[in-house]
């Protein structure tokens, strides 16, 4: 049994928060950014909108494109490391929102990479036949989490909110290309401290949050920037290589690069590594920002409908992220 991507969504707050806006709440500017990062602007949520909010319209606009109802899915994956509540996950909420009656779903975390490893999870269950149409959805409200001050600049520049669906379906049609081809899935624990946010934990003492850890800013996420830089660069060609070899597949075959939108200038040095055309990536950091989950399904819904992604294409989306975690997969969409 093959797994085919048969819809797509994504959704974005409203509220735009330029580079200006945050050069207003701390010591960094326009030019700063931008340069290190390729950022313009990125969206946050407003009082009172939800994770799943977000969900929900990215996956009710997946399953309108591809011509479903809520009562076809069987199954939902969400990847977030912003969860809606401590428990239970976000997909649960978004279950219920949708309306989605009593099918199974549960968070899966493994942060910027979080996307490709549920694409895994459901390309499996459809192979196996367990399920034959399940929703996946990346899901981040970054704004919430971040320390907006000059004490957290180098990180809170980086991250906006927004979600991203895709609807995957077994594909029994001989006629019908789509195909996911490959997916290769990897970390490297070891090096969790660098990219992390520690509190709360199950892993603290006396209590998972008290006032000290608060003051010390162990809730907001702390990232040791070149480390991750150096690694993102070193691994994503590496296993952007390896999924194309497992599906047999040349580098020149492909017709479109998706890489998850750290920085932009991370996804410049892997294009310019591989030697792959500009013409052939597609990039949305210049106005979301670094959407972790989110990122990829929303790169990818974008150049559906925009036409720049077309049935029968190839097309390869790449991740590294927090753990470390970093994946590739191929598919002929
Ligand atoms: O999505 C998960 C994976 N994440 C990533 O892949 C992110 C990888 N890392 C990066 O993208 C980059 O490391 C950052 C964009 C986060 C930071 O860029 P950088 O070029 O590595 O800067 P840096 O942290 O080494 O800091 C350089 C200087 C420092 O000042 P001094 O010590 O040279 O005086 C920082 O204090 O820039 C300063 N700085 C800032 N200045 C203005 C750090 N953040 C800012 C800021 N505005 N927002």
């Amino acid at each position: 049994m093959r797994t085919k991507i048969s819809g797509t969504g994504m959704s974005v707050p409203d509220r735009v928060v330029t580079n200006h806006d945050l050069a207003a709440r701390m010591e960094t500017s326009d030019e700063w950014i931008q340069q290190r990062t390729g950022i313009k602007e990125r969206r946050y949520i407003d009082p009172g909108t939800l994770p799943s909010d977000l969900a929900l319209e990215a996956c009710q606009r997946a399953l309108e494109s591809a011509g479903l109802e809520v009562g076809d899915v069987e199954c939902i994956v969400l990847a977030t490391l912003s969860s809606q509540a401590d428990f239970p996950g976000t997909s649960f909420f978004l279950q219920d929102q949708l309306g989605a009656g009593e099918i199974p779903c549960f968070d899966l975390r493994a942060q910027c990479s979080g996307f490709v490893y549920s694409l895994s999870v459901a390309d499996a269950f459809v192979r196996s036949g367990t399920y034959r149409r399940v929703l996946v959805v990346g899901c981040e409200v970054h704004s919430t989490g971040l320390d907006i001050s000059t004490r957290g600049r180098d990180v809170s520049v980086i991250f906006g909110d927004g979600a991203g669906a895709m609807l995957v379906e077994a594909n029994d049609d001989p006629d019908d290309p789509g195909e996911i081809l490959s997916v290769r899935l990897h970390a490297e624990g070891k090096h969790a401290k660098r990219l992390w946010v520690e509190a709360p934990g199950s892993g603290l003492s006396p209590a998972r949050f008290t006032q000290e850890m608060f003051d010390a800013g162990l809730h907001f996420p702390h990232m040791e920037g070149r480390f991750v830089f150096k690694h993102a660069v070193t691994r994503m060609p590496e296993v952007l290589r390896e999924t194309l070899d497992i599906a047999k597949v040349q580098l020149e075959e492909i017709d479109l690069f998706l890489f998850h939108q750290a920085n932009l200038r991370i996804n410049e040095y892997v294009a310019g590594q591989l030697e792959i055309p500009s013409e052939k990536c597609f990039n949305n950091i210049q106005r979301y920002g670094n959407c972790s989950a989110a990122s990829i399904p929303m790169l990818l819904d974008e150049c559906v409908r925009s036409g720049r992604l077309q049935r029968g294409q190839l097309v390869s989306m790449t991740s590294f992220g927090s753990g470390f975690s970093w994946t590739s997969a191929v598919a002929r969409y």
